[in-house]
């Protein structure tokens, strides 16, 4: 089992590459991870050594967000070698082939875990069958991390150029530090617009029912001094009508090859009211986030969370027992509804098939 030996950020002397908090960090030989469940009471880590501990960590949402979710599973490789090596040697290679089937299905939306599972797998069979893989997956692995950090920041230079001076905007769920290695997609660009005056107001959905909103993204945010103003999700139809929102920017969980994005359960609700009050809707994602295999939307895994993150608060009932509810943890914006999808490669506007084909070329 992990060690239960919870430290702080101060304790660990965590420096951050990010210039923001970083959920994720290899010290001393393990895995440390904050454990967003406890945010924003809390700040506290955990810290693994197992594999299959890290899939149920991904599973539990002690960490969570797709790219945070990837360069967890990198680690996570490193442990399987790791274990590999020792248990089985020169056959080493076959010993990962469980640990990761178990990594793979954590959680099915979010494209950037199988993406960096297969990127890991492709290193680890260029290896020789006769060395202890341990560093070498590790460098992989931090290379991973610190990739996404400059995606991070790339995305969030070329989203905050997309909007005029002094915008209002509005974002769903966590797409910040948090669910990255740090700075964040979405929130990426409103630090980054904040930085450049092209944000004034940030509101934020606290996003039923795990509350990615207002536990994760106010607290980024009000610790910037970013002025910010939480909302319950069903206030974003009145905030549009009054005329007062610019922009919605929200990450992704997974992108198919025509531009339909998978985001945040809510997000598509989001983005038809947005059409109908010529509010502009910017989807922010690494290239990673991009599953080229897919050709629309329709094709993406919707995970399905247990029943009770919606009947209860805290473990406390908030729905008569025996109540049947639903809990799909994500939905799909059809592409005609987003008006740039921001990559660390550059923005496809009004994002179609053939555009994103385009994209894909510039950058292959
Ligand atoms: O269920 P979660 O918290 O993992 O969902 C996260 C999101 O939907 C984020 O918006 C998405 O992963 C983009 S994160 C940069």
């Amino acid at each position: 089992m992990f060690s239960e030996a919870v430290r702080t950020m101060k304790e660990l002397n965590l420096t951050t590459a990010a210039d923001t908090i970083e959920p994720i960090s290899w010290r001393d030989d393990r895995l440390y991870l904050l454990d967003q469940r406890q945010l924003p009471h809390q700040q506290k880590w955990l810290d693994y050594q197992h594999p299959d501990e890290v899939a149920l960590a991904i599973q539990q949402m002690v960490v969570r967000g797709a790219p945070a979710i990837g360069v967890c599973a990198a680690y996570a490789v490193v442990l399987a070698g790791r274990q590999a090596w020792q248990l089985a040697g020169v056959t080493w290679k076959q010993a990962m082939t469980a640990p990761l089937a178990t990594l793979d299905q954590a959680r099915p939306t979010a494209v950037n875990l199988a993406w960096a599972v297969e990127r890991m797998t492709k290193f680890y069979h260029s290896l020789p069958d006769d060395e202890d893989p341990e560093a070498a997956l590790l460098t992989e692995a931090r290379k991973l991390h610190q990739q996404d950090v400059a995606a991070n920041q790339a995305m969030g230079r070329l989203g905050a150029a997309l909007l005029d001076k002094n915008s209002t905007v509005l974002t769903h769920c966590n797409a910040g530090a948090l669910a990255t290695a740090g700075f964040g997609t979405a929130l990426g660009v409103i630090r980054q617009g904040y930085r450049d005056g092209r944000i004034k107001q940030v509101y934020v959905d606290e996003t039923r029912p795990w509350l990615q909103g207002s536990r994760l993204t106010a607290w980024e945010l009000i610790q910037e001094g970013i002025p910010t103003t939480l909302q319950a999700d069903v206030a974003a139809g009145l905030l549009m009508a009054s005329g007062e929102l610019d922009w919605i920017i929200v990450g992704a969980d997974r992108i198919a090859a025509n531009g339909d994005a998978a985001n945040k359960i809510g997000t598509y609700a989001l983005a038809v009211l947005a059409k109908y009050h010529q509010v502009k809707m910017m989807v922010v994602a690494p290239t990673a986030t991009i599953d080229w295999d897919l050709p629309d939307g329709s094709l993406i895994p919707i995970e399905q969370r247990d029943s009770s993150e919606v009947t209860h608060f805290n473990g406390e009932p908030v729905a008569p027992a025996g109540v049947n509810a639903v809990n799909p943890a994500f939905d799909v914006t059809p592409a005609g509804l987003i008006d740039g999808i921001v990559t660390e490669s550059g923005v496809i506007l009004s994002p179609t098939t053939e555009k994103m084909l385009r994209h894909r070329r510039s950058y292959d």
